[in-house]
């Protein structure tokens, strides 16, 4: 019996020990080795073209050009002192823009171009200028019915005139006579010719499709009221490369517009985001506009431009910055008629990518040229300054120059 009871025993102790190294064997740090991790790992977003390059290597050494609007006398100096190509020999190449989130933006509200010395980067930054054409260049003008006559006419006889193949007329009626003058480059949208949002976004979307359709390396929209320099502006946009992200205008605000995305499920989320104001005109290379494409494309653009209420230079905005964190670019040489254009004079006027003309509450708010037409005769100016840059045109009298 007591042996039986000591066997009982040692079958117990031994089986304790054996159970012991049983879970021994269990303890995490053990078993490691032996197990497979089968942790989800974090995927990056598909891009939506694999043969962009990666993204919005610009970067600015000078600040100025990110000054509020009231230091237009400030860019203009540069301007002069320095030229546009310069100014422009100033976005270097850098890394990593692209992975800028929208809230770095909330120190820096003035300046959402990170400072970057020139020598910090190799000769690579020579590699960006790409040999550019104008027929590269898709240009929209943004019109309406009632200023085929009055704006689009002046348009027609000076800039337009240099660049007949490369501008596309975006209107909202069936104009028989703009239709024998610019044929197939006249596109009716469809779109209601009220100024509405909603109306507004509709032919930027027709703008943006044609664009897509074209197969251009830049995409350009300005309004009726511009006056495009097409040397300036393949100027600017030749120190680019079209596969590269570029968002290119003049910001109207000096600070990034807030907006509420009604689009998510827990209610509206607020995005914080630059934006090129429409009336100065901004550019976009091919690679980013086709990246827009799921918001933007067939009248998606429409449908993004609800999901924010904004206006379409807005949207355009928003799609860019605040969805795809693609930076813009901010430049002085875009000019809306919301500026004081009166503060540019000299041969820095001859030297911006666009122009305007004050709005019918101001007639006066015009850019100072000379020696060509008075005011009386060329109230825009746009007469003065197509003859200063074309000479031979029929039209312009004969100038003295200096
Ligand atoms: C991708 O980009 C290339 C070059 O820009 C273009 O030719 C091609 O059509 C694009 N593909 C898609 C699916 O958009
Ligand atoms: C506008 O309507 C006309 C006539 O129906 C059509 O031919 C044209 O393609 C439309 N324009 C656009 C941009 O859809």
């Amino acid at each position: 019996m007591t042996i039986s009871c000591i066997g009982l025993c040692k079958i117990c102790f031994l089986s304790s020990v054996i159970f012991c190294a049983f879970l021994l064997l269990l303890i995490p740090k053990f078993q490691n080795p032996w197990r497979p991790r089968n942790y989800p790992q974090p995927h990056p977003p598909p891009p939506f073209n694999a043969s962009c390059k990666s993204a919005i290597p610009l970067q600015h050494v000078d600040s100025s050009t990110t000054d509020h609007l009231d230091g237009e006398g400030n860019d203009i100096a540069h301007a002069m002192k320095d030229g546009p190509i310069e100014r422009w020999g100033d976005y270097i190449l850098g890394t990593g823009r692209s992975s800028m989130k929208l809230k770095e933006l909330d120190g820096s509200p003035s300046s959402p171009l990170h400072v970057v010395p020139k020598d910090h980067l190799g000769p690579t930054t020579n590699s960006i200028k790409e040999n550019l054409d104008l027929k590269d260049i898709f240009i929209a003008v943004k019109t309406t019915r009632k200023y085929h006559k009055t704006r689009l006419n002046l348009l027609f006889q000076t800039w337009i005139s240099q660049a007949t193949g490369q501008t596309f007329i975006f209107t909202d009626w069936e104009d028989q006579e703009l239709r024998l003058q610019a044929g197939d480059h006249m596109i009716n949208t469809n779109c209601s010719a009220v100024h509405t949002r909603q109306a507004l976004c509709c032919k930027m979307s027709v703008e943006y499709d044609k664009f897509l359709e074209s197969g251009r390396k830049w995409f350009c929209h300005v309004d009726d009221d511009n006056y495009v320099n097409l040397q300036s502006l393949l100027r600017l946009l030749s120190a680019f490369s079209h596969s590269q992200d570029v968002y290119v205008g003049r910001p109207s605000l000096d600070h990034p517009i807030e907006a509420a995305d009604h689009d998510q499920k827990d209610g509206s989320m607020t995005v914080k985001f630059w934006f090129a104001t429409g009336g100065a005109g901004f550019c976009i290379s091919r690679c980013l506009a086709l990246k827009m494409s799921p918001w933007a494309s067939l009248g998606n653009f429409i449908s993004t431009a609800e999901r924010v209420r904004l206006p379409d230079d807005c949207t355009v905005g928003y799609i860019i910055e605040g969805l795809l964190e693609v930076k813009l670019l901010h430049s002085s040489l875009f000019h809306s008629h919301l500026e004081n254009l009166q503060r540019l004079h000299g041969d820095a006027v001859l030297q911006q990518v666009t122009l305007s003309y004050g709005g019918p509450e101001n007639k006066l708010n015009v850019v100072n040229v000379e020696g060509v037409f008075s005011v009386h005769q060329d109230p825009t100016r746009f007469k003065s300054i197509h003859c200063l840059l074309y000479p031979d045109t029929v039209w312009c009298p004969a100038i003295k120059m200096l």
